[in-house]
Formats: C-alpha cells, structure tokens, sequence
C-alpha cells in the first residue's frame, strides 16, 4: 500500500494511474477502522483497479467538541488492516492539507432532505461532511465512491451533491455491517460501557419490529411504540425514530404513501450517540 499526506502527491500519483486506464475506486473514513469500513474497501478493491482510501477525522463535522476530542483514534491497526485487505493507496492528510486558506467550496441545495433527522439534531453537521466530501472527491476524482448504508442521509446528500455537481463518480452504497447480536457496527461503539454495549441490541431488535408492527398499527403508533421500547432500558434515550421517504427523507403518515420506505433512528446510550436504520419496503 503507498501512503500520501500531500494533496499534491496523491493527485499526481493518481493522474499517472488514470493515464495508464486504471478505474479508481475510493472509500473515505474517519479511522477507527473495523468490518463495516473494510466491506466498502473490499467492494472498491473488487470493482476498480485501483482502491483508495482516506482516513482524516474531520473537524468541521462535529457538532461536539467533545465528541472530535474522544473520537477513536488507532493508526497502527487501521494500517494493518488495510494492508490485509490489499487496499492500495491510503491518504492520510492533515487538517492544513484539506483545508487551506484559500480553499472555495460550492455551496448546494438540498431542499428539506438536510432539514430532517440527522440534520435536525446536528446542526452544522452535514455542512462539514459535504464540505470535506466534495474537497476529498475533487483531490481523488474517483470512478466509483464507496459508502454505507449505516449512514442513510449522508449518502443521499452525498447522492445529491453529485448529481448538483454533474459529477461522473458514481456512488456505490453497501449494506450495513452488524455484530453478530445485530449492533451496527460503529467507531463509536468502542466507547460503550459493558452493560450499554450489551443492551444496544435494542436498536436493531426495535427496528426489525417495526414492519410486524405497521402491518396492524399505523405509523405514528409504530413510532410511539419502537420510541417507548428504545428508552425502556436503563441510561438509553431515543433522540428520534422517524419512518421516512427514502428517497425525500420526509416523514410519512401511512407506508402506502410510499414506495420506498426506511425507518432510521438515533439513540444516546449513556453519552454516546447511536444511529441505525432498516429499508422497510422497497418497490422497484
Ligand atoms: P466513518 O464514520 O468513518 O464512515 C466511513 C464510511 O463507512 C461511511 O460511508 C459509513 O457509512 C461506512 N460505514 C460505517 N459503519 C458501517 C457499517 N456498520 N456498515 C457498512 N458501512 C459502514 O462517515 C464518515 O466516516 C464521514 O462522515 C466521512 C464520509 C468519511 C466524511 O468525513
């Protein structure tokens, strides 16, 4: 695996690749690398010539400052794990390197899909995510960008921001990755306390309920209901369990409305916030 800290480097390394024919395929993380970041790494490395991925904890996205301060940080494993998985280029830049003082960044318009859920509670959040995707997007000009479902509404922004862009990239989303008790897998889980990280199970237990639910109650009750069980054990308190559009991420009142429906939600286990989500129906 080569390793590049330089924007420069990297960019004139990957131009020599894509004269030589190489398709490039590219996961962006944030480190804390585990089986869910290492699907996406698998897919890009089986799908493209060339895999690329990048590891830089993105200041501009977190809400918390607390939460950037205490986020995983586990360089030697992460290369030891891309090494086993064959990736080929890691990028690992500084903050200096992504964001210079010069550095202009469009803006887009997502309508209401930012205005919901995820971009409800964080506010600011997703500002930095697609502030850091499209700088990282437009240093590694993929053929293929790899993301998870894990994080529903970041890959539809992300979706958006391509298409706002005319971008060529074409974004691969892949399946969520959970443990073998149904968490989804997480940088954030490390920092579970034992009895949190036993009883997290309630999450995807409550969300796989949930189309068992609606086929006898309607949509507000299955979400008074899966929001009652989420805050039922002892130090976890749901922040929102909405079932939505999945592809307006506006909420709906009656899954007949819709043809594609998910159900995503986000709950503090202690102190550590938790997000999951299911496609409850999906019509072709
Ligand atoms: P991070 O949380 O490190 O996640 C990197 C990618 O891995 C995202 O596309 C995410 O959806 C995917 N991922 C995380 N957990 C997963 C799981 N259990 N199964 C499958 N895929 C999973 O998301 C970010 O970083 C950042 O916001 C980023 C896009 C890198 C921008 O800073």
């Amino acid at each position: 695996m080569v390793l590049f800290k330089k924007v420069e480097e990297l960019k004139a390394y990957l131009a020599a690749q894509r004269a030589k024919g190489m398709q490039i395929g590219y996961a962006p993380t944030m480190g804390a690398l585990h089986r869910g970041h290492a699907s996406l790494i698998k897919k890009s490395k089986a799908e493209n010539g060339l895999s690329v991925c990048s590891i830089f904890v993105n200041p501009t996205q977190f809400n918390d400052p607390a939460d950037l301060e205490k986020y995983p940080r586990t360089e030697a494993p992460d290369m030891a794990l891309l090494e086993s998985l064959k990736n080929d280029v890691l990028f690992y830049p500084s903050v200096a390197e992504i964001y210079p003082d010069n550095l202009t960044i469009p803006t887009f318009d997502f309508g209401q899909i930012d205005k919901v859920m995820e971009g409800f509670h964080r506010p600011g959040h997703f500002d930095g995510v697609v502030q850091v995707v499209y700088r990282l997007i437009d240093i590694v000009q993929p053929d293929r960008l790899y993301m998870g479902q894990k994080d529903f509404q970041q890959f539809t922004l992300i979706y958006h921001m391509l298409k706002q862009m005319g971008s060529s990239t074409e974004l691969v989303v892949c399946p969520i990755i959970r443990e073998e008790d149904g968490l989804a897998l997480s940088s954030r889980n490390v920092r579970l306390t034992p009895e949190n990280r036993a009883n997290a199970t309630i999450i995807s237990k409550t969300l796989s309920s949930l189309n068992e639910w609606l086929s006898s109650h309607s949509v507000q009750q299955v979400k008074e209901k899966a929001l009652a069980q989420l805050g039922s054990l002892p130090d976890f308190k749901p922040e929102y369990l909405d079932i939505v559009d999945g592809y307006t991420l506006q909420p709906i009142n009656d899954v007949e409305e819709s043809p594609y429906v998910v159900a995503c939600a986000a709950v503090w286990a202690g102190n550590i916030r938790l997000i999951d989500n299911i496609i409850l129906k999906k019509l072709d």
